[in-house]
This record gives structure tokens, sequence and C-alpha cells, in this order.
């Protein structure tokens, strides 16, 4: 009989310093209500929660069924439950003022006279460039550390994996830029007659740069503080995409927190007389339960298809009880999913 080896409350008890969670899968599969969920447990268990997205597609305000957009907002009845909607455009807008200003210092520095425009341009067009800037936010979020837990709806999946892999790329060129702007600096300082120190910009910004590539790097690969949770339904596709996240993750030693499935169809309620509908959806779900506990040693819930939308903080609750049972309740409702 597949079971499950460590719950997902079991994880989160053996895992008292956990402070980032991040919740990765397919669209659609539940990622932003597993995200509510687990925020919402933290906070009862008394931790001073935030829940953010960084996700320029937003939903949290529909999941809560009240405003977070711009600015973290305490989650009307819920005491220790910050809920925040990064705004995108805001965000884009002063990436683009910023790139803007370090283009600018970059061709100064390299005595290069061309208008910075051109090149803002093709920097800031880039399709990544978006996913980038929403990274950031999330990366200063991370890194103010105003709350005990965070919990990102929508794991920055491609970013994450990103930054880790190009961190030592990103730390020897900044290094290289770092000892070539000190050169060129005293060099510079040899030169003049004022023998007064000048700031240099550039400078400042490299070494604060590298500063947060190495504690971003730092955090997102430690596994006491941080975990990625992958949400599938038993289906092909989604099953498909979490296994090529987790492969990914693990090769850049980023910790995976676990599986959960969800919308799994309970057999108690299917009966010989059921639509055949009904039926074949529950042959093809029992297929892929068996793929997923043959290849997933972490399957940390089973979550059963509701008959409604999850929207607001009460039926949150509801899924609740599936995603961290209450001790008496592990046996049932979990048994109807098997
Ligand atoms: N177990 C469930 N049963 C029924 N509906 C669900 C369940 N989990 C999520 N939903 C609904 O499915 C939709 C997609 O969920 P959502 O969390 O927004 O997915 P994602 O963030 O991965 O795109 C939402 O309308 C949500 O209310
Ligand atoms: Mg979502």
């Amino acid at each position: 009989m597949p079971e499950i080896k460590e719950s997902f409350t079991e994880f989160v008890t053996a895992h008292p310093k956990m402070k980032f969670m991040f919740f990765g899968g397919k669209g659609g599969v539940g990622k932003t209500t597993m995200a509510g969920v687990t925020a919402l447990h933290l906070a009862r268990e008394g931790k001073r929660t935030m829940l953010a997205s960084t996700n320029p597609v937003h939903s949290l305000s529909g999941l809560l069924d009240q405003n977070v957009y711009g600015a973290p907002t305490q989650v009307t009845g819920v005491p220790n439950l910050w809920a925040y909607e990064i705004d995108t455009k805001e965000t884009i807008e002063r990436s683009k003022q910023d790139i803007k200003t370090k283009i600018r210092w970059f061709l100064k520095f390299a005595e290069i006279s061309t208008q910075a425009d051109a090149f803002v341009e093709s920097a800031t067009m880039n399709p990544a460039f978006e996913e980038s800037a929403m990274f950031e936010n999330m990366v200063d979020l991370m890194l103010k550390n105003e709350y005990d837990a965070y919990v990102f709806d929508t794991a920055p999946t491609a970013n994450a994996r990103r930054l880790l892999g190009m961190s030592k790329v990103y730390s020897l060129w900044v290094n290289k830029m770092v000892k070539s702007r000190a050169e060129a600096q005293t060099l510079r300082e040899l030169l003049s007659f004022t023998k007064k120190k000048q700031t240099d910009p550039l400078m400042e910004y490299l070494v604060g740069f590298r500063e947060r590539i190495l504690k971003a790097r730092d955090l997102l690969t430690d596994a006491e503080q941080t975990a990625f949770f992958f949400v599938t339904l038993p289906e092909a596709l989604p099953i498909a995409v979490i296994k090529r996240f987790i492969n990914w993750f693990h090769d850049f030693g980023i910790p995976v927190g676990g599986v959960i499935v969800n919308m799994v169809i309970q057999k108690d309620q299917v009966r010989p007389d059921s639509p055949e509908f009904v039926r074949n959806r529950v042959a093809m779900q029992d297929g892929y339960m068996q793929e997923i506990w043959r290849d997933f040693d972490n399957v940390r819930a089973v979550v059963p298809l509701l008959d409604n939308e999850v929207r607001g903080t009460e039926s949150l609750q509801g899924v609740a009880r599936y995603v961290f049972p209450a001790k008496q309740e592990i046996s049932s409702p979990m048994d109807a999913l098997r």
C-alpha cells in the first residue's frame, strides 16, 4: 500500500528553521492554493508570515478575497499573516531606470560617447527581463528579513536555477570588474593633483551586487531554511513538469521540500454505477498515482478534488485539513484517496 513517508506536517516539524518556502509546478495545478494553505498554517503556528507573489499574473487577492496588491497587507481575520502581490509594472519601470543609470556608468567608464538609450532598449526588451525584475524583488524581500516565514506563490524555477548556475560566473566577473575598477581608480588618484578620494558609484554597485548574489545563493541552497515544493495532479504533463524541475534542482543543490498531489478524485465517492466519465477518470488516475508513488519518495500530501474552487481563508482552511491534517484526521481522508 503506497503511503506518505514524511508528511508535510512532519517535514515542517523536522525543519524548525524553515523560513523560505516556494511552490512550483505547471499552471493551474494549485500552486497559489498550496502557498496560501501553507502560509495560513505557519501563521496559525505563531510565525509572522509573509505570503508573497512575484508573479505578473496575480491571484493572491482572488485567493484571499481581499486586495493585497502593491503593499504588504495584513490578512483579515488571521493574526500573523501578511500578503503581498508585488506591483509588476512599478518594479519593471524601476529596473529599467536602474539599468539605464548603470549602462551610463559603464559607457562613461569605457569612455564611449554613445547615447545609453539604444543599449537600455535592447537590455529591457529581453523577454527574460520581466522575470528577472520579479526575481530581484523576491530576493529583496528575502534579504530584508522582516518576517519569520516567507511563502512564495509560484517558484521562480527558471530564475533560481539561472541565478545559481550563474552565481559562480557572476562572482568571477564581478571580481574582475572590481579589480580593474580599483586599478583605474588608483591610477586616477595618482594622476590627479587633488589627493581627495572620489566615490565610485559603479564600484559600489558591483560590490553590493556581488554581496547580494552570494547572500541569495546561500539562502536558496540552505536546506534548513529553504524548500521548494512541487505541486502536481495525477496526470501525465504536470508529473513530467515537476520531474524535470526536481532534476534541475538536484543538479544545482537547491533543496526540494517534496511533492503535493492535488485534485485527486476521492475513490469512496465513486461506485460501479457512477457515470462512465468518472469511472474512466478514476482508472486513469490510478495509473498516474502508481507512477507518483513509484517515482517520488517525498510525497508530503495528497489533496482531493473538491467540489468548489478555493477562495477566502475559510475555504483555505478546508484544504489545510488535507495538507496539514490534525492527528486524528490523518487516516480517514487520506485512506479515501488511495
Ligand atoms: N483541491 C482542489 N479542488 C478543487 N479546486 C481546486 C483545488 N485546488 C485548487 N483548486 C482550484 O483550481 C484553480 C487553480 O488553482 P491555483 O492555486 O490558482 O493554481 P496555480 O497557482 O498553480 O495556477 C483555482 O480556481 C483553485 O481554486
Ligand atoms: Mg497561481
